[in-house]
Order: structure tokens, then sequence, then C-alpha cells
């Protein structure tokens, strides 16, 4: 991507003077513009509106916010329980992505030792979560090329699994571009990804950067894709894996999950251990966010809908694990089925 690489002066989330920057999403793909986050109240505001997305870059952005919420809290004189109650409103900004919670947690224990202590641990953590993606995307790709008899391999994806969503490489984007790498990859067929439209507006531009030739299809066209025969197999990322293999993942998925069974091609997560929640026994217990109806009667602030329709805007589904042919992660293929 040497280029027109604009993660060279724009991180997806990094720590920088004292701070967080990172690349505002919503405004993607017309500008790329860096974030300023400078305040608990930044942070949360820019994950819960999307500026900062995508569950290993949720990650990241718990992590961070630990060290942000440390220099806040020295710089105002906050107390431990003010402290607390911050660390929990960063924790909960958004309740689906586990990784949120587990980037607090791992540096929750370094709060003790102050906001320079705090930092570097969060630092620590964000160079964690990019160094997996390299992995995932190898054996991903190794996966894949087991799996499918046909070369190059046509991928069917969901969402944004890429540096956008991840800090660096990408999960299931990580497996395609590991794919095409290797010169095995022919196209990508990319949800649109309603509401918010993180297939065509994220996935395709970060596509367009490495040079992978892909076509965008309006989600209801997904199954259908699939039963037409363009893909060899579906790759997605996660916001959970439930201990049973139990996929939450971005609304939409699980119609997908559904549609490659029947197709008979594999369908396969691309996600970090840590999106792996020994907590969550099963699906049921994962907590599905459910989001503004505007987001689902309005397009670009236009009402689509007549006025006052009310909407169910579900962000996300659980894929049962039956429907699941591999959790790949950094350390392991996974085949919760088998
Ligand atoms: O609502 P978003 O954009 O944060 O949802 C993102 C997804 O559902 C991704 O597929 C998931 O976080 C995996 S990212 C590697």
């Amino acid at each position: 991507m040497s280029e027109k690489d604009p993660y060279a002066e724009n991180p997806v989330i990094a720590w920088r003077e004292g701070g967080i920057v990172a690349i505002d999403q919503t405004l993607l793909p017309d500008e790329v513009r860096l974030l300023r986050i400078d305040t608990v109240d930044d942070l949360v505001d820019a994950v819960v509106r999307l500026a900062v997305r995508g569950a290993p870059t949720l990650g990241a952005a718990g992590a961070l916010g630990m060290a942000l919420a440390a220099h806040q809290a020295r710089r105002s004189g906050w107390s431990a329980s003010r402290l607390k109650a911050e660390i929990g409103r960063i924790r909960d900004a958004r309740p689906t992505a586990v990784n949120l919670r587990v980037g607090v947690e791992e540096v929750v224990p370094a709060l003790a030792d102050g906001p320079e202590a705090a930092e570097r641990a969060a630092v620590a953590v964000v160079d964690r979560i990019a160094a997996a993606n390299r992995r995932i995307g190898e054996r991903g790709a190794d996966f894949l090329v087991e799996a499918c008899g046909r070369r190059p391999l046509r991928i069917h994806t969901h969402c944004n699994t890429g540096a956008l969503a991840c800090v660096e490489w990408g999960t299931g984007l990580g497996v395609i571009r590991s794919l095409h790498e290797r010169g095995l990859l022919d196209q990508v067929i990319v949800d649109e990804t309603r509401p918010l439209l993180q297939g065509s507006r994220l996935t395709c531009w970060e596509l367009d950067l490495v040079g992978i030739d892909y076509r965008v299809v309006c989600d209801g066209a997904g199954p259908f894709a699939l039963q037409q025969g363009l893909a060899d197999a579906v790759v997605v990322g996660a916001d959970r894996v439930a201990a049973n293999g139990d996929v939450a993942n971005k609304i939409g998925t699980y119609g997908l999950a559904l549609a490659a069974d029947r197709a008979g091609v594999p369908f396969v997560v691309a996600a970090p251990e840590s999106t792996i929640d020994p907590a969550t026994e099963t699906g049921a217990s994962i907590v599905v966010e459910h989001r503004a109806e505007e987001e689902v009667t309005h397009f670009r602030g236009m009402r689509v809908t007549p006025a006052g329709a009310r909407a169910l805007n579900y962000a996300f589904d659980v894929t049962p694990a039956d429907l699941v042919s591999a959790v790949v992660t950094e350390d392991r293929v996974w085949t919760p089925r088998s």
C-alpha cells in the first residue's frame, strides 16, 4: 500500500501527545480525517457514533481509554469512585464486542502505578492487537487453500474487518489480503452492510487501497449471490464468540451463514483469541446492541419511510455454532461443529 498509504500519517487509533488520535470512520470514504480524543466524553462519543469501531479497534480504544482516564483523573483531581465510574462508561459504551471490555480490563491493573504506567500498558495492548492480525490472515489463508478446491478464490464478506476495524491489516479482510499477497485471490463480494454501510464505505475503500477486485452487493443480494456460485467461501469477523462457538457479528451475518450452508461453501470466522469469551456460554446470553431507529428510517439525514414509522435496528445477530465451519484465530483453527 506504500504509495497511497493513508495510515502512514493517520493511524487507525494510537496514543499521541497525551491523548488518543483515531481516523474518524464516519467520514470515509470521502475524507481521511484524524480525530483528536482528549477526554473520556470524547472517547465515549467517538465509540457510540462509530467514528471508532470494529471489535479489535474497540479493544484498542478500551485500553487507550484507560490511559486517557488516568491522565484526566490527575488533571481534574477525580476521586477514586469518579475514576471507576468513568472507566465503566468506557467499558459499557457498546455492549456486544467483548474486545472493548477486554481492552479496558487489561490496563486497569496498571492504573495503580499512575497515568504513565497506564499509558505504557495500553500501548503494549494495542501493539498486541495489531500483531495478531497477520497471524490470523496467514492461518485463515492456509485453511481456505486446504478447504476450497478452486484457485484463485472468490470470497464473500460482510461489514468491515480490515485495518480500520483491527488497528492494522485486518482479520476477515486480513485473510483476504493474505490470499491476495499469495496470488490466490480472484474477487471479493462485499455486502454493503445496512444501515451504516461499513461494507460499501469502508471495506471497498480498503480494498481499493490494496488493489483487490471486488463487487459490492446490497445485503439482500448476498444469499442469492452465494446460491449463484459467486463465492468459494464466506469470511467474516466477530464481535463476540461464545464458549460453544456461537458468533455475534454485524446484522446480516446469520443470513449469509445460512446461505453458505445451503450453497455448500465454508463459513469462516476470523477473529483474535480476545474475541472468544469463555464467560459467555452460548449466543443466547450475548447482548445485541439496538441502535437508534433513525439509522434505519433515515438515510444521511433524509427520511426514507413514512413519517413516524418505527424501526427495529439490531446492530448484530448471532450465528449458531453449527453453521460455523471454522473460527480462525492467531493461535488456532477451531471447528466448533465437529
Ligand atoms: O458496528 P460495527 O461497525 O462496530 O460492527 C463491526 C462488525 O460487526 C465487525 O464485523 C466485527 O467487529 C469484526 S471486526 C474485525
